[in-house]
């Protein structure tokens, strides 16, 4: 059995485009191997957040994570914040890794353009990434597309450890959809589908209403062609409606060409929004009742306790490799 790890920032709702590129894949490798699974509330603090919100989107995320499907008796879920060695192990890899290959990471380059401050913790978030995978000694991170940098640098950090301090780290590796690890905006195909942008029609959120679902795909950016065809560098905003109806349908791309042939978009973008309704709506209904009932606080108490046990075994065994007094 292997281990698999990974987390999501609790900077927002959670999107179509979290589910479709990890989220998904979470559910499904708790089946398989022994799993961590967990909110990075302290990486969410890269970027400034309202007390108030924070906590909401926090448990938020959990909630969701649990009634997308997660288990707690198959997966440990938990929040980053309540396992200390996070920071611990975060300050450490900090102290490993090099000025310049924090520069050239992309996400820190799209977050801090055009920011007259930019928090220091934001250019150092890859080194308690890399933490966070570590201290699990983690095989398998379910990711989308736009974490592959930061796994790089991790897997850069986990060797130069082993070379100054002896063969511990396992090399983690991604595992991401082959269709879906990138979903774009709906506005705008150029960018990344993200929770935290401005406007609030360039994603589905996985708390949106039906109706506001209907809406936002109704609005979705699309070419002036009629073709419902995968062609990701001709017509990128259909490709990226293909491919969250893959998801949310069960159906490949070839299965939806031919659904659509000669239809045009309309009939597609309808029977998108009513895929994605099936799909959310039992997420939404279960949500709502973990909410109401208190009960995700007992599950991010046994998960940080089962997450705390790996961790902190994994930290004793740094320290003690790096000369630090035990
Ligand atoms: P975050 O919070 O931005 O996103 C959570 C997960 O969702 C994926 N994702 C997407 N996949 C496809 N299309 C999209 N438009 C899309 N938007 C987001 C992300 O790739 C991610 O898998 N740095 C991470 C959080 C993190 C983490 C970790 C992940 C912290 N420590 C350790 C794995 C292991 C992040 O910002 O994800």
């Amino acid at each position: 059995m292997k281990r698999v790890l990974s987390g999501m920032q609790s900077s927002g709702q959670l999107t179509i485009g979290n589910y479709i590129g990890a989220l998904r894949n979470y559910v499904k490798l708790q089946h398989l191997h022994q799993c961590f699974f967990m909110v990075v509330d302290m990486h969410a603090i890269t970027v400034p957040q309202e007390p108030a919100a924070l906590r909401e989107q926090t448990e938020m995320a959990a909630s969701l994570y649990v009634a997308a499907g997660l288990d707690p008796n198959k997966a440990s879920i938990f929040l980053q914040s309540h396992v200390s060695a996070h920071a611990e192990l975060g300050w450490i890899m900090t102290t490993l890794t090099h000025m310049g290959e924090l520069e050239r990471m992309t996400q820190f380059k799209d977050k801090s353009e055009g920011k007259e401050s930019v928090g220091a913790g934001l250019f150092t978030y890859p080194s308690l990434m890399a933490a966070d995978i570590l201290l699990y000694n983690a095989d398998i991170i379910p990711v989308g597309d736009d974490q592959k940098q930061h796994l790089e640098l991790t897997r850069d950090l986990a060797n130069r450890f082993n070379n100054r301090f002896g063969e511990y780290f396992t090399m983690p590796e991604p595992y991401m959809p082959e269709v879906g690890a990138r979903i774009m905006s709906l506005d705008d195909a150029s960018k990344k589908m993200s929770k935290s942008s401005p406007n609030p029609g360039s994603f589905i959120g996985m708390l949106d209403e039906p109706d506001v679902i209907r809406k936002k795909l109704s609005r979705a950016v699309t070419d002036s062609g009629r073709e419902v065809k995968y062609d990701p560098q001709n017509k990128r905003e259909v490709s990226n409606l293909m491919s969250i109806y893959s998801h949310f349908a069960d159906m490949s791309i070839v299965e939806i060409e031919a659904k659509y042939e000669g239809q045009g978009y309309g009939p597609f973008k309808k029977d998108l929004a009513e895929h994605l309704v099936a799909v959310l709506e039992p997420i939404q209904k279960r949500y709502r009742e973990i909410r109401s009932t208190g009960e995700i606080h007992d599950v991010l108490k046994k998960g940080a306790q089962e997450a705390a046990e790996v961790a902190n075994q994994t930290l004793i065994e740094v320290k003690k490799r790096m000369g630090f007094v035990l």
